[in-house]
């Protein structure tokens, strides 16, 4: 069996497109997951936006995401605008399937590049974008500020669809 028939299994996780109704819980994921958490009524207006297109990875039958993906659309170019799978989740390969689904749907809607921006030496996030292909264009030096006071670098990357 390979590694993706594993998320057709019935009962096994699911990738769904998601709606306003899931703004609490996808801030309550980002909160645990980035220094500056987005609102409930950020994810609410950007999931109401004309564009932007996310997609939530389920377990069971929840009705809860466990982790979501969020991009603007722009003519034929897309951001991902965030990405982040509940601490509790990671690391059991959920990113995978959720990132291809989405992928997909973007190219469905007639995206041919895709822009994103990551922190130097985020291995689980950069080792998840390069096996989808996407390559570095660019870094900005010290662009981050963590909650330490650090500065690291933001590095941005594109994938052509
Ligand atoms: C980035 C994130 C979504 C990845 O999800 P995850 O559940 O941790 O990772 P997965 O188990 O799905 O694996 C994805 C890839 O990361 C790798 N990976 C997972 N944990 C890792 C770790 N601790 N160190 C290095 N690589 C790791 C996996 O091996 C896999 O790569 P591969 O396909 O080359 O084998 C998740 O770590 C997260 O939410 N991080 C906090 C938010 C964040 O940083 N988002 C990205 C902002 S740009």
């Amino acid at each position: 069996m390979s590694f993706f028939d594993l998320f057709k299994k019935p009962g096994g996780p699911r990738i769904d497109p998601l709606g306003t109704d899931a703004a609490a819980r996808l801030s309550a994921i980002h909160g645990a997951s980035f220094a500056r958490a987005w609102s409930p009524l950020e994810f609410e207006r950007l999931l109401g936006e004309r564009g932007v297109v996310g997609d939530g990875v389920f377990l069971g039958n929840a009705t809860k995401p466990v982790g979501f993906v969020l991009s603007r659309i722009v003519l034929d170019e897309a951001e991902i605008l965030t990405v982040a799978i509940a601490p509790e989740a990671r690391g059991k390969g959920l990113s995978i399937p959720l990132l291809e689904r989405h992928l997909d749907e973007l190219s469905r809607r007639a995206v041919r590049t895709v822009h994103l921006e990551v922190e130097e030496g985020n291995e689980p996030a950069l080792a998840l974008y390069r096996r989808f292909g996407f390559k570095e264009t660019g870094r900005r030096a010290g662009y981050y500020q963590k909650a330490d006071g650090n500065r690291v670098t933001a590095l941005t990357m594109t994938l052509g669809l």
